[in-house]
């Protein structure tokens, strides 16, 4: 756990407006700034971001959030990873499991110097050979594609690099796995006489190559090894390029080859990515399922492709959750996307991907398929093989309707299903709470507090929280921020700061839609003032009642403790003080 008086610190020293303009060009628009969202397709700018809430809000689209926020929607990355990489662009002492990550970063800086230079180069290089140009060329790729994935060639020969590191026996070098040193102690080049292919992060730092042959040759591609730059588990190649696409349509399509992604892009699809040569792994469905709604995969028709779509689905079952899905595009046998988007078309390609395998008909077909569905030996097969599966698949709602389909294939009942695999009954559950509107017709006292201290945090301490008698969330979340803000837990500055106090918490839910509401317009300070003055004076009335008549009540009841009779005394004394006084 990070602690959160450090995030409390780290949001006080940044800007969220310098972080999100590393990202985003934002325009100044009388207080706030501007740009059209990053996270879905717009022409007119609806995003905006408040330096004085360090808050974001998109009103197209809804999303809204703090810097760290803005970081984990931007790049799909989690919470902790946010938080070490704002501490470190701010040069903030960190604790210390982000001190290792400090240390790590400051080995990565030199090593993602040499690898954007060695793009550098062999973009050079790719102008340069004709060879090289026409093969890309061949396979249907315009200049502009190729310039957009940052394709180059590494010329034959053992040590081009030279010309460009003269000291060519750096340690770096071999560190970031552009050259080789062989049993001899002599170093070459890694990649020669290919086309290489940049591998970038989320940041666009070139972390690693892949090299195709040119035409026939082994192996057809030669890629960086793991390096501490690259770590081929979690990186995926073209998101950054397919980043804007991706938010736009909601939807990421996951190819196996390089090829095919560029060939995709090529074709106006640019919402595809391609795992490195490597299985899908969970690391990779956490992030693609943050960055969309939609998961398809489309792996190449053959038999290795098949598998590995099964691979992809074993993946996917953790980090699935219900609202999100995960489909599977089979192409002809003798097709991978590159060639069927080729030979078929845009069109043709974006149909398949429209209406994919679902993640349970590939599951149950797969399961089917190998077992006699007309032996009862058979059908319990299918029960025993299907239970680790339903027990990794996290999505209740999915998990119900794969149990009955299992229930229906196996003849068994859907009380058996769940017995037999272990799994706990699905019971009708709580149904999510309806989505209260933005401004309730009737404003409680409580809504009307929380809207204006979600304004100006350091105000709850004014609340006498102890008339806070309802058991509204509303209330309960004023309490918890008047408890911060007495503890000094909560840094000065805007919703932002606060919602990050409270992330993961069970206010959580309650803040974030208060917050988005505020988002939407501007108060004048002198009218925040009269509001919060009139919803205290408001509470001070039905919460003194209120407190006076539990007391009462408990009198008639039973005699109340000296304590309890000083408070109402005071009570009293408050009500008659607290009502308003007629002038004479
Ligand atoms: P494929 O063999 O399907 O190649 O490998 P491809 O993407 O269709 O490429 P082209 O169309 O023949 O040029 C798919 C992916 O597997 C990895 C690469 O990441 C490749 O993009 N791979 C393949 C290797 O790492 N090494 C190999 O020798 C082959
Ligand atoms: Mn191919």
């Amino acid at each position: 756990m990070i602690p959160d008086s450090f995030i409390q610190e780290l949001l006080g020293r940044i800007d969220i407006v310098d972080v999100i303009e590393r990202y985003v060009p934002l325009k100044k628009t009388g207080a706030n700034f501007t740009a059209c969202c990053p996270f879905h397709s717009e022409k007119t700018p609806s995003f905006s971001v408040s330096p004085a809430k360090q808050f974001y809000h998109c009103f197209g689209c809804g999303v809204s959030g703090s810097a760290i926020g803005f970081l984990m929607q931007y790049s799909g990355t989690g919470f902790v990873e946010a938080v070490e990489e704002l501490a470190l662009s701010v040069g903030l002492p960190v604790p210390r499991q982000i001190e290792a990550r400090r240390q790590d970063a400051a080995k990565k800086a030199p090593l993602s110097e040499f690898m954007a230079r060695a793009s550098r180069y062999y973009r050079d290089q790719l102008k340069a050979s004709p060879r090289a140009v026409d093969y890309l060329k061949r396979r249907g790729l315009s200049g502009e594609v190729a310039a957009r994935f940052g394709l180059g060639y590494a010329p034959d020969g053992w040590q081009n690099l030279q010309q460009i590191f003269p000291d060519y026996q750096a340690r770096e070098l071999a560190e970031c796995g552009l050259v080789i040193d062989n049993e001899q102690g002599r170093r070459y080049d890694r990649f020669r006489d290919r086309i290489v292919f940049p591998i970038l992060d989320q940041r666009g730092n070139v972390i690693g190559f892949g090299g195709r042959v040119i035409d026939q040759g082994e192996p057809k591609y030669l890629n960086s090894p793991e390096t501490p730059l690259f770590e081929k588990g979690r990186e995926l190649y073209g998101l950054p390029q397919a980043r804007q696409a991706i938010r736009g349509g909601d939807c990421v399509i996951v190819v196996e080859g390089y090829m095919d992604v560029v060939a995709l892009a090529q074709h106006g699809i640019a919402n595809a990515v391609a795992t490195l040569g490597t299985a899908t792994t969970g690391n990779h469905l956490h992030k693609l399922l943050r960055l969309a709604e939609k998961v398809v995969f489309c792996f190449d028709g053959d038999s290795a492709g098949r598998k590995a779509a099964w691979r992809a689905l074993e993946a996917s079952l953790e980090p699935l959750s219900d609202g999100k899905s995960v489909g599977f595009v089979f192409l002809p046998p003798e097709h991978d996307p590159d060639s069927f988007v080729r030979s078929q078309g845009a069109e043709a390609f974006q149909q398949l991907a429209a209406q994919p395998t679902t993640l349970t008909e590939f599951l149950l077909r797969e399961l089917c398929s190998q077992v006699d569905l007309t032996s009862g030996e058979g059908r319990s097969r299918l029960v025993h093989e299907a239970k680790p599966h339903l027990t990794r698949l996290a999505a209740p709602l999915l998990r119900l309707q794969l149990v009955k389909q299992i229930a229906t294939a196996s003849g068994l009942s859907q009380a058996e299903v769940e017995a037999q695999c272990g799994l706990k009954p699905a019971s009708p559950g709580r149904a999510p709470p309806p989505r209260p509107r933005a401004r309730p017709r009737a404003r409680s006292v409580e809504n009307r507090l929380l809207e204006n201290v979600l304004r100006r945090p350091e105000r709850a301490a004014r609340i006498p929280v102890e008339l806070l008698v309802g058991d509204s969330h509303e209330g309960a979340a004023l309490r918890a921020i008047a408890d911060a803000v007495d503890h000094g837990a909560l840094g000065s500055g805007g919703v932002g700061p606060l919602l990050e106090h409270f992330r993961n918490s069970e206010h959580e839910a309650t803040l974030a839609r208060f917050a988005e509401a505020l988002a939407a317009e501007e108060v004048d300070e002198a009218v925040l003032e009269e509001e919060f003055s009139d919803a205290l004076e408001s509470l001070r009335r039905s919460g003194l009642s209120l407190a006076i008549q539990a007391l009462n009540e408990k009198g008639k009841r039973q005699a109340l403790s000296a304590e309890e009779r000083e408070s109402l005394k005071a009570l009293l004394a408050q009500k008659s003080g607290a009502s308003p006084r007629r002038e004479p």
